[in-house]
């Protein structure tokens, strides 16, 4: 695969598995992050709740925090995103789900660091339908390493 080029059904696909991974006894809601690097390669996340409801994690904040311990956050191209609520038998439901605000920012990191605008896929837990966005849409007129002189 080229540099830059994403495959968001592979995404999707891999933010699937790691949803299976979810811990989220307390919402109920299994969400998984797959991050494509520029050399193709796909790192996962799940969100990951505490029962202080505040300290929880998001799939997308800890897949990137995975990245970070590689020293791979400059080498971000796309992230898929999935979730939904657990049923019987894993993770139902159709709605595309996209970043919350706090992992909008920390994606902005990578896609600073990394000079480039990030694509980021979202779909329901289950279903073909899958909605494209660049963080610059979901986060524009971003504050970051910039503003502090960096990057
Ligand atoms: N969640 C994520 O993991 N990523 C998001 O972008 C949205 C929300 C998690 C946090 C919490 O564990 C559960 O979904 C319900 O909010």
């Amino acid at each position: 695969m080229m540099p830059n080029d994403s495959d968001p059904k592979a995404l999707i696909e891999a933010a699937r598995v790691a949803a299976g991974n979810a811990y989220a006894p307390y919402s109920n809601f299994a969400v998984g992050a797959a991050v494509q690097l520029t050399d193709g390669s796909i790192v996962t996340g799940a969100n990951f709740e505490n029962a202080s409801y505040g300290l929880s994690l998001c799939a997308e904040t800890v897949a990137l925090a995975t990245l970070n311990a590689q020293g791979r956050l400059r080498d971000v191209v796309a992230i898929g995103v999935v979730g939904g609520m657990i049923g019987d038998h894993g993770a139902t439901g159709t709605a595309p789900v996209s970043p919350c605000g706090r992992c909008r920012q920390i994606i902005n990191e990578a896609a600073q660091l990394g000079k480039r605008d990030i694509a980021i896929f979202c779909a329901g837990a289950e279903g073909d339908a899958i909605v494209e966005y660049r963080l610059s849409d979901l986060l524009p007129a971003a504050f970051g390493p910039a503003d502090l002189g960096l990057a």
